[in-house]
């Protein structure tokens, strides 16, 4: 297994929508297995395709390490949002957005049907963390960032930081 680069703002693989994946092979579930070692590593709660530079519906969740109640390890293929309902509001972050907090609006609940590694079809319904994370990694695979629901002023705040440090880079 190794360790991914993560693509950060304003590489343009993020705003790429991610294509389907057609077939699950061997070199796609060595990427699940290499994604889910550089999100532990990062360390994140979620990570999707576009965010290692490839541009496929794919994504991974683990929300254990801040949630209370025990999931399982997600590695979702092709992932589309079934169903939502109810409000929430909760501070995000992300692992493309260095340093870049944002409270966010989501869905409360969602139903969410994919793949599994092994091509098997899934479905999970989910509230609190995971409802967020699937939201948050699927506008990934859209090519939306939380960059794009912040407000005006923050958002051109970040930009102006971001594009500081690349000239001085
Ligand atoms: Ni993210």
């Amino acid at each position: 297994m190794a360790l991914l680069r993560i693509r950060t703002y304003p590489d343009r693989v993020l705003r790429e929508k991610a294509r389907d994946v057609s077939n699950i092979t061997g070199d796609l579930q060595h990427l699940i297995d290499d994604m889910v070692e550089t999100m532990y590593a990062a360390p994140g709660v979620g990570l999707a395709a576009p965010q290692v530079g490839i541009s496929q519906n794919l994504l991974v969740i683990d929300v254990n390490s801040r949630e209370e109640k025990r999931h399982p390890l997600i590695s979702l293929v092709n992932p589309v949002i079934m169903a939502a309902e109810g409000i929430s509001e909760e501070e995000e972050g992300c692992l493309s957005l260095p340093d870049f907090k944002s409270m966010v609006e989501r869905a409360s609940r969602v139903f969410v049907k994919g793949f599994d590694r092994e091509g098997k079809p899934v479905e999970i319904e989910a509230d609190g963390l995971l409802a967020i994370a699937l939201q948050h990694e699927i506008d990934h695979l859209r090519g939306k960032l939380i960059l794009d629901k912040a407000s005006p002023l923050k958002r051109s705040l970040y930009k102006k930081r971001i594009f500081k440090k690349g000239r001085a880079e």
